[in-house]
């Protein structure tokens, strides 16, 4: 019978067969420890010269690492597994055999291990992290789908910016100039006055030319988008969600966690209500902490750490100084130099997770933001439209999801949170 090693626990005493591949192997006279990963997990098979053909026995003195193979034999449990369980082999029928693989179980630097991620997937790190990639993904569409949202995709070919003009990528659209999308905000908000609530989540791109642990120019973003929602409600979907998210990763990664070597006691502490502080007083926190800071500056990564130490979950901080913030973002009423939005910055130095705000309903105050932008009018003619025909004050924000990963798993790069980093410098493989 086919078995998972992932499943391996239901087929105690039975006779299964696994198929993967070698990942290591140690040998002592009458005895082949092999280690073998099908994906699921990795199960120890153990081959004893008895139990088996000379042929298998004998075969298993050349195997190579990676080499893909069908091992069959008997589940049992064993206490000193990781997994509670080993194979007791009696047969192993090699698929292909692998050449020399170039990553070996020695150590090796992140440059390389990068420029072998097609390979590099399969050892036991970043497969613990792309697990809990997939998880987080999940548990966001079912947080999504469990409170009414309905998804409407986003395009990602656009014709203007949403996010600012100096990290497009244009692109030749027949002769005319496209961008790769920044954000798919502009149009959640016209699937919001259609839907009510709605959400798109797919990749997004910024021509990031700066070199950092937290930028990718390639990422993928979730953006919920509800009208007849101001900055509080939002606020309030941002930490419902992210506290059911980390909620989900804690009770269903914790193999992956361990792997990751990730302290599990400071994500539990992510529970509501997260802290909420303006901007101003954000200033002042970093300022008494003598990070001498500016008002009217934005926060750079180092300002960003000194303010998420002193507290222990998620910080939301709203009301940021109109000018550092983007186009659409609607005027505080009771002071104008502020705009109505919110990033959520993530404990333990993992930095700003997520963007967003209420939206500026008011097609006059619209239309002189787009102008003071130095933004094309005509490309946004459909976006003012949605304040010509029944305008209602709307909110919503972007989760970037990698940055979501790197903080759940403890990573120190966001380039090992998605299988395939672009970045600055790399565009291979
Ligand atoms: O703060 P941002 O730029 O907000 C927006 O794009 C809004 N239009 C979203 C919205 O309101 N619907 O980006 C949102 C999040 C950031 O908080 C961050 O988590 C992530 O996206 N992000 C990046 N992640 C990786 N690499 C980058 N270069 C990123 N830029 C933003
Ligand atoms: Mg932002």
């Amino acid at each position: 019978m086919r078995a998972t090693i992932g499943q391996i626990a239901s087929f105690e005493d039975q006779e299964v067969e696994i198929c993967g591949w070698l990942y290591n192997k140690r040998s002592s006279g009458k005895l082949h420890f092999l280690q073998v990963r099908d994906g699921s997990g990795t199960i120890q098979c153990v081959v004893f010269k008895g139990d088996v053909s000379p042929e298998t026995f004998d075969g298993c003195d050349t195997l190579t690492q990676e080499t893909s193979l069908v091992v069959r034999g008997t589940v049992r449990k064993d206490e000193r597994s990781p997994i509670g369980y080993e194979l007791g082999v009696n047969e192993v029928t090699p698929v292909h055999e692998a050449g020399e693989y170039p990553i070996s179980p020695k150590e090796h630097g992140i440059g390389f291990l990068m420029e072998q991620r097609h390979l590099y997937l399969r050892s036991t790190r970043p497969h613990a992290m792309l697990r809990v990639r997939s998880e987080v993904v999940q548990a966001c569409r079912d947080y999504m789908a469990g409170n009414d949202f309905t998804l409407v995709d986003a395009p990602v070919l656009t014709p203007a910016a949403c996010e600012g003009t100096t990290t497009l990528f244009e692109v030749d659209y027949f002769g005319d100039s496209a961008f790769l999308t920044q954000s798919g905000q502009l149009y959640m908000e016209a699937g919001a006055m259609a839907f009510g609530k709605v959400y798109c989540f797919g990749p997004t791109f910024r021509a990031e030319k700066s070199k950092t642990r937290r930028h990718l120019t390639e990422f993928w973003m979730i953006e919920p988008e509800m009208a007849y929602c101001d900055l509080d409600q939002d606020m309030d979907l941002a930490e419902d969600m992210v506290s059911t998210v980390v909620a989900r990763v804690l009770d269903r990664c914790q193999e992956e966690l361990k792997v990751l070597e990730r302290d599990t006691s400071a994500l539990e502490k992510v529970v509501k209500p997260f802290p909420r502080i303006s901007y101003t007083e954000a200033v002042e926190k970093v300022t008494q902490a003598g990070t001498e800071m500016a008002w009217g500056k934005d926060f750079g990564g180092d300002e960003e750490t000194v303010l998420a130490k002193q507290f222990d979950r998620p910080v939301l901080v709203h009301r940021y100084p109109a000018d550092i913030k983007a186009f659409y973002m609607k005027e505080d009423p009771e002071d104008a130099r502020l705009a109505l939005c919110v990033d959520m910055i993530a404990p333990e130095g993992y930095g700003e997770i997520i963007g967003g705000g209420q939206r500026e309903d008011d097609l006059q105050v619209l239309e002189r933001k787009i102008e003071a932008h130095g933004l094309p009018r005509e490309a946004f003619e459909w976006y003012l439209d949605l304040r010509r025909y029944g305008s209602v004050p709307h909110a919503g924000f972007g989760m970037g999801l990698e940055r979501v990963v790197g903080w759940l798993c403890g990573s120190k790069h966001v380039r090992e949170t998605i299988p395939f980093p672009r970045t600055l410098q790399r565009l291979y493989p």
